[in-house]
């Protein structure tokens, strides 16, 4: 398969067959995930850098077995027992980190744009694992990854996203990605988190979750970004617990076999109470388990190209 981009920053500038590429390969390669060794030698030979400047439990562990399933060497960086500390600058890093010549540089950083900054002038490619509030395109992937293994096809499922739209790089990718792929995207929260301007990115917005939730195929819940928040947003978390959090009797008002999904990590009985969070209808830790093989996508596409056919 074809992948004419030699990073991958964000989904605002993927079209729709760049998309249906990533997710087809990632399905072809998620067999790899059950064998009994799970690792061909696709990648071998390859270094990738895993560079976090912001935690991750994740988008770190699984851009990591999914370099080792493909047989990439990965370097695990982290700003907290980097140089970062003593005040080296994120080029400086990088530069060098590039110096040993790696092939790709995962990178998530909590200035939006960072990913973008890092590929102006680095030699590797680059896939941006999150960028402040701006985009965090392999989880809208693995998301995508997932409501077509749970509902065969995009055209017009209404899907719910409720949360800190405003902070939240997911819901970003997640518009960008499901929009181009046909669905129905309502963005929902309170007022501060759900500035009217999310209009302009075609969907619909809406302040109260009961009435969103109608006919909801998928409910998207996101987490309140306190990291980000630098004044309150809503008078407390019991007002917000009240307004927004997906609990049973709000669950029944979607479709019956409207499917859960979280990014994580997940604050219980905030968000989401505990009893949806574990329902039958969660896909929360298939979307965990997906992410490698979309992860594996990535880096085969961007790095392995067509040497695949021969390689395995
Ligand atoms: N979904 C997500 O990005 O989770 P982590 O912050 O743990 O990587």
């Amino acid at each position: 398969m074809e992948f004419k981009h030699r990073h991958l920053l964000g989904i605002q500038h993927l079209d729709v067959s760049d998309i249906v590429t990533i997710l087809d390969t990632a399905e072809s390669l998620a067999e790899i995930s059950k064998r009994e060794v799970k690792k061909v030698p696709t990648l071998r030979g390859k270094i990738i850098v895993n560079l976090f400047f912001e935690p991750s439990t994740r988008t770190r562990s699984s851009f990591e077995l999914a370099a080792k399933r493909l047989s990439a060497d990965i370097i695990n960086f982290s700003q907290q027992t980097s140089s970062v500390v003593k005040g080296e600058a994120l080029k400086d890093t990088v530069l060098n980190l590039e110096a040993m010549n790696p092939d790709a540089l995962i990178i998530r950083h909590s200035c939006s744009g960072a990913s973008y900054f890092v590929s102006t002038f680095c030699r590797s490619h680059v896939v941006n694992a999150g960028d402040g509030s701006h985009e965090h395109p392999t989880q809208a992937l693995l998301d995508a990854f997932t409501i077509r293994q749970q509902k065969k096809s995009f055209k017009n499922l209404k899907v719910v996203i409720v949360g800190d739209i405003l902070h939240s790089r997911v819901a970003r990718s997640n518009v960008f990605l499901l929009q181009k792929v046909g669905a129905q995207v309502t963005l929902v929260g309170p007022p501060p988190l759900l500035p009217v301007e999310f209009k302009n990115f075609g969907v619909e917005i809406s302040y109260d979750l009961d009435r969103a939730l109608e006919a909801a195929d998928v409910i998207m819940v996101l987490r309140i970004q306190k990291e980000r928040q630098k004044t309150n947003f809503f008078p407390s978390t019991r007002e917000y617990r009240s307004l927004y959090c997906l609990t049973e009797q709000r669950y029944r008002l979607a479709n019956k076999d409207a499917i859960i999904m979280h990014p994580g990590p997940i604050n219980r009985g905030v968000e989401i109470s505990s009893e949806m969070a574990d329902s039958v209808k969660s896909v929360i830790l298939k979307q965990v388990e997906n992410g490698i093989s979309i992860r594996m996508a990535v880096l085969y596409l961007l790095l392995g190209g067509k040497e695949r056919e021969t390689a395995d």
